[in-house]
C-alpha cells in the first residue's frame, strides 16, 4: 500500500490530488508548540499559504517570527513534495504588501522530467522526522554531514552558526536556563504554555502532548533546560534505559542576515532543509528557542555569538537517545480550503 511519503519518482497524478497530497505533507512540519498556525487555500493549481493568527503566541511571539519560521518549514515541505509529485513549485513570497498573512502563492507547474531519486528520498525525511527532547548518543556526526547541513542552510538564504567553543556552548545553555527562569515566572506565559501543553485525556489534535516529551529529561553537559510542558503533574514518555552519559549535541544557531517576515519565511524554510537532511543521516534535533523569545537576551546572543546576523532557532543536533516520541496533527480539511 502507498503512504503518503512513498510518492515514486516522477509520479504526477492529477494537479489535484497533488496539491492535496502536498498539503498533507506541509502540515508534517514542525510548528512552534505544535501550533500548527497555517492555512492553505487552493484555487486550480495555486496553493496560497496564510499564516493563522488565532494560532500566534501572543506572549512569547508577539511579532509572529516564530509563526512565520513555522509556516515557512510547511512552506519547504509543500516544495519539496511538489517535486516529489512531478509538479515544479513557483513561490511567490509574500506576494501583497496589503495582506501580511499571505505568505506565499505557490502554482504547481507540470514538469517534464521525473523527479529523481534524491528527491523521493529527501521527501520521504518529512514522516521520519520528529523533534528530539533530551540527550544524544555518544556517537559522532561526521563533518561531513555537518559541511552537508550547512549548505542546506545556506541555500534557503540563512547560515548555521555552530558554537564549536566550550565556553560559547555553556554561554547559550545558561542563557537558555536563564531565560525559562524569567518565562515561568511570569503568570501569562505560564498559562501560554498551559494553552499548548494539554492534559493526557484531551481530544485535541495540536499541541506538545504527554507522547512527546519524556517524563524525565537526562542531564547533557552543558545542560539546556526544556521546556515544563508538563508542569508538575509527571506527565511525559517514561525513559527506557539509563541515559546518564546522554550527550547535549552539536549547537547550533540557525542565523539570518535580516530580521524582516521574509527573513523569517526562509529561516523556517532552512529550518525544515537542514532537519530533513538530519534524519536522512538518522540524527535529530531538540530546539531551545526560550532565549531568543525574551528580547534582550535575544540582542545578547546576536552580538556576542552570530557576528550581528539575527539568530533565528537555537538547535542541538545528534544521534538520539531513546525513541518512541510521538506527535499529533489536525486532519487536513481543518486547514485546507477549495477558493472560487
Ligand atoms: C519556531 C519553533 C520553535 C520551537 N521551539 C521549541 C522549544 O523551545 N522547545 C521544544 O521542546 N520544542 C520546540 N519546537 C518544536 C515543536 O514543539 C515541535 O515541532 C512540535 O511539537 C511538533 O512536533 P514534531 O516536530 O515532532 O513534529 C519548536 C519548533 C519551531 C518550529
Amino acid at each position: 500500500m502507498q503512504t503518503r511519503s512513498e510518492v515514486p519518482a516522477g509520479a504526477a497524478g492529477t494537479v489535484r490530488d497533488a496539491v492535496r497530497g502536498a498539503v498533507e505533507d506541509a502540515i508534517q512540519a514542525p510548528s512552534v508548540h505544535n501550533t500548527q498556525p497555517w492555512l492553505f487555500g487552493v484555487r486550480g493549481s495555486r496553493i496560497s499559504l496564510r499564516a493563522d493568527p488565532e494560532r500566534r503566541l501572543d506572549v512569547a511571539d508577539p511579532q509572529g517570527r516564530e509563526m512565520l519560521i513555522s509556516c515557512g518549514a510547511a512552506l519547504y515541505n509543500l516544495r519539496l513534495s511538489l517535486r516529489a509529485r512531478g509538479f515544479e513549485p513557483v513561490v511567490r513570497p509574500l506576494p501583497d504588501p496589503d495582506r501580511p498573512h499571505l505568505l506565499a502563492d505557490v502554482y504547481a507547474e507540470p514538469d517534464p522530467e521525473q523527479a529523481d531519486a534524491d528527491t523521493s528520498r529527501d521527501h520521504a525525511q518529512i514522516a521520519r522526522r520528529r523533534s528530539h527532547r533530551g540527550g544524544f548518543r555518544d556517537v559522532p556526526v561526521p563533518d561531513g554531514v555537518l559541511n552537508a547541513l550547512r549548505h542546506e542552510a545556506e541555500r534557503e538564504g540563512a547560515r548555521l552558526v555552530q558554537a564549536v567553543d566550550a565556553h560559547v556552548k555553556g554561554a547559550l545553555a545558561a542563557l537558555t536556563d536563564a531565560a525559562e527562569h524569567v518565562q515561568r515566572r511570569v503568570p501569562s506565559y505560564a498559562a501560554e504554555i498551559a494553552r499548548w501543553a494539554p492534559s493526557p485525556r484531551t481530544a485535541r489534535r495540536d499541541g506538545v502532548q504527554q507522547g512527546s516529551y519524556p517524563a524525565r529529561t537526562p542531564r547533557t553537559e552543558p545542560n539546556f533546560a526544556a521546556r515544563d510542558f508538563a508542569r508538575g503533574h509527571g506527565w511525559g514518555v517514561e525513559p527506557a534505559g539509563d541515559h546518564g552519559d546522554a550527550l547535549a549535541g552539536i549547537v547550533v544557531l540557525l542565523v539570518t542576515a535580516e530580521d524582516t517576515p521574509g527573513a523569517w519565511l526562509r529561516a523556517g524554510q532552512a529550518l525544515e532543509r537542514v532537519l530533513l537532511r538530519a534524519a536522512e543521516h538518522d540524527l535529530a534535533a531538540a530546539y531551545h528557542t526560550q532565549a531568543l523569545q525574551v528580547p534582550e537576551l535575544r540582542a545578547f546572543i546576536r552580538h556576542h555569538f552570530c557576528g550581528d546576523a539575527h539568530p533565528q532557532m537555537l538547535l542541538r543536533i545528534g544521534v538520539p537517545e531513546g525513541g518512541d516520541l510521538t506527535t499529533v496533527r489536525r486532519p487536513v480539511e481543518d486547514v485546507l480550503s477549495e477558493e472560487t
